[in-house]
């Protein structure tokens, strides 16, 4: 055996989301066009989560043209309220840390598919830029990140109706991880359909693509959670019977 000045200095203990960002492959399964979509489908799955939980009843997935997603649901809304041991919003902590969230045996859901509190912080981690916007409690709240920190604090820009809740969560996956940006709609919509299929109380709708505002030139490069452009929707039974809530 040759001596070896192998040691403790030689161990590194990645922090926060860096795990992420330097083995992306662990947690999407590749850089490629599969594991860009399934940034997507994490975002899409804790809206169905949501919708298992008896508190969504809407899904909707728009494609921006410059490669960026935006995901809205009309579930509770990422809480936002500071939690304690952390002193940071759960906002934050969901986005920025591992195996944060709330589907670990406490209250607020029954059913999951998620499971390992990773999902939504590695999208965060793996995107350029990401936009979260919670609607709660007559309140609009937003937080930006730039490839998984944030850039922003918890800001309250707005208010809106009490029943009015959600998550509108948007991003734009990191050029710098992925080999293409390219997303296809129909491996999409094939997707929300198989989703809307699985989830039961769930359908889909595929709504015309649709392009409004899109004046300003600072949306090329991050939407507004309201800007839209192609859409595919999932929307379960209860929204058929609901009094018609129009796509956002
Ligand atoms: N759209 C949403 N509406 C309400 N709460 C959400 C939403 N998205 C995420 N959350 C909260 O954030 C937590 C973290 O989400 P994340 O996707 O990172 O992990 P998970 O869904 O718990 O597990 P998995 O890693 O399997 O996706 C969730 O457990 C849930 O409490
Ligand atoms: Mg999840």
């Amino acid at each position: 055996m040759t001596e070896t000045a192998y040691t403790g200095k030689d161990i590194t203990v990645l922090e926060g989301l860096e795990p992420v960002r330097l083995r992306p492959g662990m947690y999407i399964g590749s850089t490629g066009s599969r594991g860009l979509h399934h940034l997507v489908y994490e975002v899409v799955d804790n809206a169905v989560d949501e919708a298992l939980a008896g508190r969504n009843d809407f899904v909707e997935v728009r494609l921006h043209p410059d490669h960026s997603v935006t995901v809205v649901d009309h579930g509770a809304g990422i809480p936002v309220d500071v939690i304690e041991d952390q002193d940071l919003s759960a906002l934050t902590v969901v986005l920025t840390k591992l195996h944060a969230g709330g589907k670990f045996g406490g209250d607020g859901y029954k059913v999951s598919g998620g499971l390992h509190g990773v999902g939504v912080s590695v999208v965060n981690a793996l995107s350029e830029w990401l936009v979260a916007e919670v609607r709660r409690d007559g309140k609009v709240y937003r937080q930006e990140f730039a490839r998984g920190n944030p850039v922003t604090g918890v800001d309250v820009t707005g208010t809106t109706d009490e029943s009015d809740t959600g998550t509108t969560i948007s991003f734009l996956p990191d050029a710098a991880v992925f080999e293409e940006l390219d997303f296809s709609r129909d491996t999409l919509r094939q997707r929300l359909r198989e989703t809307a299929f699985l989830t039961r109380g769930l359908r889909t709708t595929r709504a015309a693509a649709r392009s409004r505002s899109r004046s300003s030139g600072t949306r090329s490069t991050r939407p507004t959670p309201s800007s839209r452009s192609r859409t595919t929707s999932t929307r379960s039974r209860a929204a058929r019977t609901a009094p018609a809530s129009t796509p956002r």
